[in-house]
């Protein structure tokens, strides 16, 4: 049985999204066969988290008044939500979580959770560059400021690539926060495409610190 569990991710995404969200296991659901064959052969660790997205994900598409569908991984690892549908899905140390919205309302959604810790060694250099040091220096209250540029940079990525099918590196963006807002944005430094009519150069988006998990969400809505 799932928990009504949507407290951290649902204010942070427009109303016409639905979400689920848990900071638990929920593995009492049953694969689709084109599910199964993406976990393929899992060690326990992602098994867990793939069926608790896949869980979340199932509640968020109840949500939004779509029957349950397989979501196989597709391209580059991205999910393949049922025609009219997009989507993402996270999973971190103590929480997972699903956010869907019909085609029509939004052409792509990415949500990204990540602990609320330093970054590991050597990755801050990876991911903070030119002005984004010196949000990092500043820092601010309730969340690390390096972890949580990351975690905006990966739900920008998670809306670009189904958009584009393109990588995008993290020094490809420039992530500028309101801190009291709970709001950022991404300026591309890379050349980007009009998808249906709407300018991929900048994404804007949303995010929380709350019980030790950083969530930031990006939505781009439909023209
Ligand atoms: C793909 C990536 C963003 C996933 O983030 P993560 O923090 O490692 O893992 P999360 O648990 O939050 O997300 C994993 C989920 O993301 C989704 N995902 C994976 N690849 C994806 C892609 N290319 N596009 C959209 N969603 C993707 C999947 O649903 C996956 O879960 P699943 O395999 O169980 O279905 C990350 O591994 C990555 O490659 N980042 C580098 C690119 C980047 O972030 N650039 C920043 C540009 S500003």
């Amino acid at each position: 049985m799932l928990e009504d569990h949507s407290h951290v991710l649902e204010p942070l995404l427009p109303p016409f999204a639905a979400c689920a969200e848990t900071r638990r296991d929920l593995l009492d659901i049953e694969l689709f066969p084109s599910e199964a064959e993406t976990l393929g052969r899992a060690v326990d660790k992602r098994r867990r988290e793939f069926i608790t997205g896949r869980a979340c994900a199932r509640l968020a598409l109840e949500r939004l008044g779509v029957a349950p569908a397989a979501i196989p991984g597709g391209a580059g690892g991205a999910p393949v939500w049922p025609e009219g549908v997009v989507g993402s899905i996270t999973h971190c140390r103590g929480f997972r979580a699903a956010a869907v919205a019909r085609a029509t309302d939004a052409l792509a959604l990415g949500i990204d959770a990540e602990p609320d810790a330093p970054l590991p060694p050597g990755v801050l250099e990876e991911v903070a560059h030119g002005p984004e040091l010196d949000i990092v220096a500043a820092g601010g209250p309730g969340a690390d400021a390096g972890r949580l540029l990351f975690t905006a940079k990966e739900a920008v990525y998670k809306a670009w690539f189904p958009l584009t099918g393109r990588w995008l590196g993290f020094e490809d963006a420039r992530v500028s926060l309101d801190w009291p807002g709970g709001t950022f944005r991404a300026e591309l430094l890379v050349p980007a495409p009009l998808v249906a009519g709407v300018d991929l150069s900048t994404f804007t988006g949303r995010w929380s610190a709350a019980g030790g998990v950083i969530c930031a969400t990006v939505a781009v809505s439909a023209p």
